[in-house]
């Protein structure tokens, strides 16, 4: 096999972790897993040609995915590799027969055999935006903004995007944000009290 399409890393062992489809953004695909009920797998390939945002989104969880960074799901495997014959059909396989419009599915991973993906395992949050029902909408926004900065305070990087399907809530009320963009850390860094405003205005309608 040509040495640039050879997979790496625990990628034969998401096939017995990617699951049914589960639910899709813009750029990914979410499967629950066949072994946890209260975990995701997120799968992007990274080699769609309309931007950079997978490539980036899997430069940051291979980086921190293990330092259990307050603020980021917890994130219990990872995996960058060059896509495989079974991975694929596993992938394929998660789709079929579930409610999620097959074409449309495929048409977000977009994957031939030899591809780079990017793919983790992550906890599934009990409540979806500022949703959790025994607290106020201001402490939630409090709390976002508060896993925002720390993540920025961890990583360096500075987060955006913070809508309210990119983050949620543990039965416990602690927020963790899954899905965001980042800049590099020559822009400027956000407080903590401007994380509070962008959480709030992304949440404003
Ligand atoms: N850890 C999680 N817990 C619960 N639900 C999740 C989780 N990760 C993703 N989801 C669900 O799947 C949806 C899509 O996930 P995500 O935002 O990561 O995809 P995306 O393609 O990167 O999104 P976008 O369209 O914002 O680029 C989320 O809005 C949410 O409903
Ligand atoms: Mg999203």
């Amino acid at each position: 096999m040509d040495a640039q399409y050879e997979p790496t890393g625990r990628w034969a062992d998401f096939l017995h972790y990617i699951g049914e489809f589960y639910n899709m953004g813009e750029y990914g695909i979410i499967y629950s897993t066949k072994r946890w009920p209260k975990r995701l797998v997120k799968v992007v390939n990274c080699d769609i040609t309309d931007g950079p945002s997978n490539i980036k989104q899997t430069d940051f969880f291979e980086e921190f995915w293990s330092r259990e960074i307050s603020g980021l799901p917890f994130i219990s495997a990872f995996c960058r590799t060059k896509l495989t014959k079974p991975l694929k059909t596993r992938l394929e396989h998660g789709v079929v027969g579930s409610e999620a419009d097959y074409q449309e599915a495929m048409n977000i991973l977009d994957m031939e055999v030899g591809d780079e993906m990017g793919m983790w395992v992550m906890e599934k949050a009990a409540y979806i935006g500022l949703t959790h029902p025994h607290i106020t909408k201001k402490e939630m926004i409090k709390r976002v903004a508060q896993a925002a900065y720390n993540i920025e305070t961890e990583t360096g990087f500075v987060l955006t995007d913070l809508k309210e399907p990119n983050y949620g809530f543990r039965q416990d009320g602690s927020a963790f944000i899954f899905d965001f963009n980042y800049n590099t850390p020559s822009i400027k860094e956000f407080t903590l009290d401007e994380y509070y405003q962008q959480v709030k205005y992304a949440a404003w309608d």
